[in-house]
C-alpha cells in the first residue's frame, strides 16, 4: 500500500473518506494546530483545544453541513474538509466557504483531491448553490487543487491579512453546485 520516494512513504491507494465524529477530534486539533502555528493558510494566532474543535464539528453537522475526515489504508486520519455558510446572514444561505486540511506530512499525494470532491458532493447534496474558497496568499497548492475542482478566480483582496511578518492577500474562487445560480431555490422564505 506503501511505497517508497526518496526516503518519503508516499500513500497510493485514495483514502477513505467518511463523516468525522467527536472521537476525531483530537486528531482534528492537532492537524488544525500545525496550520494554525506554522501556516498562512488561516488566519487564526492560537490552537483551538479539542474542546473548541469539538464545538465546530457540532455546530456544522448541527446545521446539516458536511465536516469529513480522510483516513489512510491504517485508518489514521489524514485530513478534513467542512463547509459552513460563507457568513452568517440569511440571505447567504445557498453560498458555502470550503475548508481544508492535511497532516503536514501527507501533501501532494492526492488527498486534498479526494477530500475536496468528496466534499463537494455533500456540499451540493446539502442544498448549497455555490462553493467559495478563500485562498491566502495565493498558495500554489491550493489554488491547483481548487482549480482541479472546478474552482475559478473570483476576485482578489489585498493586504487584508498580517501573519508571521507578512501582508497576506486572500484570493476568492468559487464554483456552482448542481443548478448553481440557473434556477431558482424550490423554497423561499415567506
Ligand atoms: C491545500 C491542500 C489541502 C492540497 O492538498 P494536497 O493533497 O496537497 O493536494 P493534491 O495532492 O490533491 O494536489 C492538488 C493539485 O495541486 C497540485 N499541486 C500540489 N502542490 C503544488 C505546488 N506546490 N505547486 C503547484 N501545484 C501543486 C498537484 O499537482 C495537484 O494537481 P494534479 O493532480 O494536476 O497534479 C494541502 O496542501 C494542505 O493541507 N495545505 C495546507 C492548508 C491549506 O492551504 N488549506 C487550504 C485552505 S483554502
Amino acid at each position: 500500500l506503501f511505497g517508497q520516494c526518496g526516503n518519503r512513504a508516499i500513500m497510493k491507494t485514495a483514502p477513505v473518506i467518511a463523516r468525522a465524529t467527536l472521537a476525531d477530534a483530537s486528531v482534528i486539533a492537532e492537524i488544525y494546530a500545525h496550520h494554525v502555528l506554522h501556516g498562512t493558510a488561516t488566519f487564526e494566532f492560537v490552537p483551538p483545544d479539542v474542546d473548541e474543535i469539538s464545538a465546530r464539528i457540532s455546530k456544522i453537522q448541527g446545521s446539516g453541513w458536511p465536516w469529513l475526515v480522510a483516513r489512510d489504508a491504517a485508518g489514521e486520519i489524514v485530513g478534513y474538509a467542512y463547509v459552513g455558510q460563507m457568513a452568517p446572514r440569511p440571505a447567504y444561505r445557498f453560498a458555502c466557504e470550503t475548508s481544508i486540511y492535511l497532516r503536514p506530512d501527507m501533501l501532494g499525494r492526492g488527498i486534498g483531491g479526494a477530500l475536496l470532491a468528496a466534499l463537494l458532493a455533500a456540499a451540493e447534496a446539502a442544498g448549497f448553490r455555490q462553493a467559495v474558497a478563500l485562498i491566502s496568499g495565493d498558495h500554489p497548492a491550493s489554488v491547483a487543487l481548487h482549480a482541479k475542482a472546478g474552482f475559478v478566480r473570483a476576485g482578489q483582496v489585498k493586504s487584508v491579512g498580517r501573519k508571521q511578518g507578512q501582508w497576506l492577500d486572500l484570493l476568492y474562487m468559487q464554483r456552482p453546485l448542481g443548478p448553481g445560480d440557473t434556477a431558482a431555490p424550490d423554497a423561499e422564505p415567506d
